[in-house]
């Protein structure tokens, strides 16, 4: 299959394929996502394929209006219409109790009693749900394993020939999946399952007390959002974190340099012009801004990843672990497998 980039004025060629059970690759502010039709269970089980994800891992139902979801869902608390009123369109991916395992194709679900939704925030995607009036699952549109994609282009680099389209809007803005936070277990406080862009401080504005799932900041595994458990955000060249010591930026590069690895940098700007000796670098923000790194880290990690000669090792700063930090570290505490510099 030729796999086309579409253009925006071409989105009825999109609306066209999904309504056909195609995969069409969509855009949002977070990451491009591989859309589905969500009731076409054939359409759900080559999104899985398509990706070489495991199948044990659910995927996230958008929506373009609140509504469509009551299909799936009994009613909405008090606690969930506030969060859907404050943040929709938006990186916020809400885990609700389904009415019956019948509503939803159990490949959608990984078999579960419950299932995520968002609203995303992008005019060209909410169009392609509504005039395709089909919801959409959406995982993010990379190979299992990789970053996840933030052009066109990062989509069309992992799924050539595997999809029929890839609908175009540009460079995602936050650059991190959603904050998903669990709202099925009617005794439990609200939990988030994955940081994103959406801070708990954000969240317990909103509706009061939240929950974060241990297992984000522990090391252990198997967190409890089934995707968390599996590797992922790798790219091929190791990866190494730099706590944010100025000296030590310098003496990282050339430790590896003198052992002749070709070095690569995921830093911000200013930090830049206090080091040499490296091989190449790709920006993350201007002046150690933790929202723009955010927006460039998979960006940075697959660009430095093609690198011809290829590089053998990254450096990238790290970020204390709290409001958006929390989202970037989550991701790059991943893709570095934990690995840290130390003299
Ligand atoms: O920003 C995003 O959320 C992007 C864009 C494209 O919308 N999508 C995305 O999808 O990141 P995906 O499939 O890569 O991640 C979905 C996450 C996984 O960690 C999955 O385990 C979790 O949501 N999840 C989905 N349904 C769940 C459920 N019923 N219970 C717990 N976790 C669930
Ligand atoms: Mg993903």
């Amino acid at each position: 299959m030729e796999t086309k980039i579409i253009h925006p004025k071409e989105i009825n060629e999109a609306v066209e394929a999904i309504k056909a059970g195609e995969l069409v690759s969509f855009p949002t502010e977070t990451v491009y996502g591989l859309g589905a039709d969500a009731t076409n269970e054939q359409a759900v089980k080559n999104v899985y394929q398509a990706k070489g994800r495991p199948s044990d891992n659910p995927l996230i139902i958008h929506v373009s209006e609140i509504e469509q979801i009551l299909t799936f869902v009994e009613n909405f608390s008090k606690t969930a219409q506030k969060l859907m009123d404050t943040f929709w369109p938006g990186p916020l991916t809400l885990i609700f109790p389904l009415k019956n395992e019948k509503v939803l194709p159990s490949v959608v679900t990984g078999g579960l009693q419950t299932a995520a939704f968002r609203m995303p925030n992008n005019q060209l995607t909410l169009s392609l749900i509504e005039k395709s009036d089909k919801v959409l699952v959406g995982p993010s549109a990379n190979t299992s394993g990789l970053p996840s994609p933030t052009t066109a282009e990062h989509v069309y680099h992992d799924l050539a020939g595997k999809i029929f389209g890839v609908l175009d809007g540009g460079s995602c803005q936050v650059g991190v999946e959603s904050t998903v936070l669990d709202l099925s277990q009617p005794n439990l406080q609200p939990t988030i399952l994955r940081p994103g862009a959406i801070t708990k401080k954000q969240l317990e504005e909103v509706i009061g007390p939240v929950l974060m799932d241990e297992h984000i900041l522990s090391e252990k595994e198997a967190p409890k959002a089934p995707g968390m458990k599996y590797k992922h955000y790798s790219p091929k060249t190791p990866v190494v974190m730099i706590d944010y010591l100025e000296s030590n930026w310098q003496e990282a590069i050339d430790y590896y340099r003198i052992n002749e690895k070709k070095v690569g940098l995921l830093v911000n700007e200013k930090q830049l012009s206090k080091v040499t000796n490296y091989d190449d670098v790709y920006l993350l923000s201007k002046n150690r801004n933790v929202t723009e790194a955010m927006q460039h880290l998979f960006a940075g990690l697959r660009s430095l990843d093609e690198k011809t000669p290829s590089l053998d090792i990254i450096l990238a700063e790290t970020y204390s672990e709290k409001d958006e930090g929390l989202a970037y570290m989550n991701r790059l505490k991943k893709a570095s497998n934990q690995k840290k510099y130390q003299k």
